[in-house]
This record gives C-alpha cells, structure tokens and sequence, in this order.
C-alpha cells in the first residue's frame, strides 16, 4: 500500500470491521492500514500488556491508573471492553470500557504521543462501541476533562453530546469534566 489519507483510513477501517467477525478474531488482533505503510494490530487487553499500559498511562496522565486497576477490569471479559493497538509488535494504544446494564462507560482512551493523529484513538473507540453494540448497550457515556480538546472533537465526532458538567471530577487536578452520552443503535 503506497499512501493513505487520513479519510481512507477511517473508511478501510470501518468497512473491514463490517466484513470481519471481529469479537472472535480480536483474540488473535485484526490489522488496519493506517497512513503511510503502517499497520495496526488491535486486540483485547491481556494480563501480560498491563505493565506496557501502565508505562503509557504513566507518561500521558498526571494521575495515572496503576496497575491493579487495569488487571480488575480484565476479571470478567462480559462486562469489560479493554482493547490494546500494537505497531510493529510494540503497545502503542489503549482503551477500558465496561457495560453495565444497558450502558458503555469509557473509562480510559489513550494513543502513545508519536502515534497520534493516525486514526489508532477512533478505531479503538469504534470497536469497543461495536462491542456495547453487540452487548445490546443502548448509550454510551463518558467523563473527559473539560479542556482536553482532542478528545471532545473526537468524541463529538462520533456523536457523542455533553449532558452536563461534573465539578471538580477529577479531584487531583480540581478539574471538571464534561459528562457526555450516545446512543447506540441495537440491531432488532
Ligand atoms: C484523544 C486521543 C485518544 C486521540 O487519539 P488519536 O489517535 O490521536 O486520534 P485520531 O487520529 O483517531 O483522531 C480522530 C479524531 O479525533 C479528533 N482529534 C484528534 N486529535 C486532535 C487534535 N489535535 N485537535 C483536534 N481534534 C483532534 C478529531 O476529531 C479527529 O478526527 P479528524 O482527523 O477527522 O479531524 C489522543 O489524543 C490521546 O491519547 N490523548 C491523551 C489521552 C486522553 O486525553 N485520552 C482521553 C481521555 S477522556
């Protein structure tokens, strides 16, 4: 493949995840052409990429999730949506989400620094939207610090609205976030 655009990403992406059976072959990880030759490898989270997860964790937030909070969300893989993206067989990306009732909650979405930009953060949370979607979830819902722009305009890229301010959610930092929602389309 000699050159992608960033739309042609996104478009190859999306129409592979439509022909895949995608929640079995996530255990052994699906490709993606991202920009440029370069691939990635995505697959659920597993006990051994938690250390390389939390290195990242530790480089992108100020108040980082430790380890035991990754390993509790990988206990009951019905409830727990956490995926990892790889290039070149190195973690790049990652993402924690889990289910309860009828609801996706985002609880963690990161892209390693050099890596941004390349679609990696959207398909992550394109599949794990598919999986809530599989799962019968009806909304989705996340908190993103109010200032974290990236984020928001990706987040509202999917269709995700702000439902209110939380004050001070994030405690450490005295930060607000905005709570913001999406409906997810059940098949039947
Ligand atoms: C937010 C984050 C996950 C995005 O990952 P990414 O792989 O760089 O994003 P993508 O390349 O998939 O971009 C998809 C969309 O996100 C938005 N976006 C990404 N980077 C952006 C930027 N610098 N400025 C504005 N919008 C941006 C755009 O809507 C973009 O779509 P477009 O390319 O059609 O404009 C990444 O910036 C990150 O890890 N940030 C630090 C951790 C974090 O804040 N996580 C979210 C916690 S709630």
């Amino acid at each position: 493949m000699a050159s992608n655009t960033h739309n042609q990403v996104a478009e190859k992406a999306y129409q592979k995840l439509l022909t895949c059976s995608w929640q079995n072959d996530l255990k052994k990880g699906i490709n993606f052409d991202l920009p440029g030759e370069t691939k990635l490898s995505v697959r659920w989270m597993e006990e051994k990429d938690v250390s390389e997860v939390v290195k990242i964790e530790k480089e992108i937030f100020p108040f980082p999730w430790l380890k035991e909070g990754f390993l509790y969300r990988l206990g009951e893989l019905d409830f727990n949506v956490s995926l990892v993206g790889f290039i070149q067989n190195k973690l790049v990306a990652y993402t924690v989400s889990y289910i309860v009732y009828d609801e996706l909650h985002f609880d963690n979405l990161a892209v390693k620094k050099n890596f941004r930009n390349n679609k990696i953060g959207e398909i992550l949370l394109w599949l794990s939207l598919q999986t809530g979607n599989e799962k019968k979830c009806l909304w989705s819902f996340l908190e993103v610090r109010k200032g974290n722009t990236q984020a928001i305009q990706l987040y509202k890229k999917f269709g995700f609205e702000k439902l209110g301010v939380r004050k001070k959610y994030y405690r450490e930092e005295n930060e607000d976030a905005l709570l913001m929602s999406k409906c997810i389309l059940v098949k039947d």
